[in-house]
């Protein structure tokens, strides 16, 4: 079961102050100890950063550019094929640089005049309470570390191409950040870690996962289809099914496969109805609610 927060790669930050990513035993990088040191520095400058202060500014290194580079111009190809109209217009908007990695408040800089959204770092998983609330006043917390360079197609962790190429760009159209502020209105409302859950996986098969039929092909607005080099040819094989938000908020599924089940939008206003509607009224009892009336349906 969910959620993306468990691909995370844990931080801990011992007595002495020593900042530690713990990656697992298939990670590309597990081995390197160049690229492990370089994980926890960033980490670190994360997890010492506080609200007022600059954002840490990381300085890449050439390696680290070429992996940006490379798997920037790969998806950008990928999504003029794949890519739903909303999210390709977004991205010639906000027009995220190919050349190198953009610092968060270049992001920033690029974002917040069109949607209102900044990015603020996050050293690994920010608990689901803070990530998710802190849409109410369109902040994103966003990991700044690039994937190993011996893979450049492939991250088994949300990296910043992720979150910058995926999330920067979906959240770009007004219409997706309205989702997006939506999900942290509700997160107010909610106090059991159940109905967070319930709001996590509904997240998840939409803004994560997500496709809308556009005419008669099938396109991709989630954040990880759209920064995954792989799933986001492989999903027009996945099985559709249409925006429901009891069975999406109780799927079972394996985070670590291609999602064998996405749930298609006729348009991007079924989205805002379907999904943005259910965010907008969300509490406590609505998982409760959907499920109780779709059992009776
Ligand atoms: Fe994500």
């Amino acid at each position: 079961m969910f959620t993306e927060a468990q691909l995370y790669s844990p931080v801990t930050r011992s007595g002495d102050g020593d900042v530690l990513v713990h990656l697992s035993d298939e990670h590309p990088g597990v081995h390197d100890p160049d690229y492990r040191a370089r994980r926890n520095a960033i980490a670190a400058l994360a997890l010492d950063y506080a609200p007022g202060k600059p954002l840490p500014h990381i300085d890449y290194t050439d390696a680290e550019q070429e992996v940006w580079r490379i798997v920037s111009a790969e998806l950008a190809r990928k999504h003029q094929k794949y890519a739903a109209t909303e999210v390709l217009a977004a991205a010639a908007r906000l027009d995220l640089p190919s050349d190198h990695i953009p610092q968060l408040d270049e992001v920033s800089a690029a974002l917040t005049p069109l949607t209102g959204f900044r990015y603020v770092p996050a050293a690994g998983l920010v608990p689901l309470r803070e990530f998710f609330g802190s849409f109410a006043d369109r902040t994103f917390h966003s990991t700044q570390y690039i994937r190993h360079h011996s893979a450049p197609l492939y991250t088994p962790e949300p990296d910043a191409i992720h979150e910058i190429i995926g999330h920067a760009n979906q959240i770009a159209s007004p219409r997706f950040a309205a989702i997006y502020e939506a999900v942290g209105a509700a997160v107010a409302r909610l106090t059991t870690e159940k109905a967070l859950k319930f709001l996590a996986d509904v997240f998840w098969f939409s803004m994560e996962f997500g496709v809308v039929r556009e005419k008669d092909e099938i396109r991709c607005y989630g954040a990880g289809l759209l920064s995954s080099y792989g799933e986001i040819e492989e999903f027009q094989r996945a099985e559709l099914r249409p925006l429901d938000v009891a069975t999406m908020g109780t799927a079972v599924y394996d985070i670590t496969h291609y999602q064998p089940i996405l749930y298609c939008a006729q348009s991007i206003s079924e989205i805002e109805d379907v999904i943005g509607g259910f965010f907008a009224t969300m509490d406590d009892d609505s998982p409760h609610r959907v499920l109780h009336a779709s059992s009776r349906m």
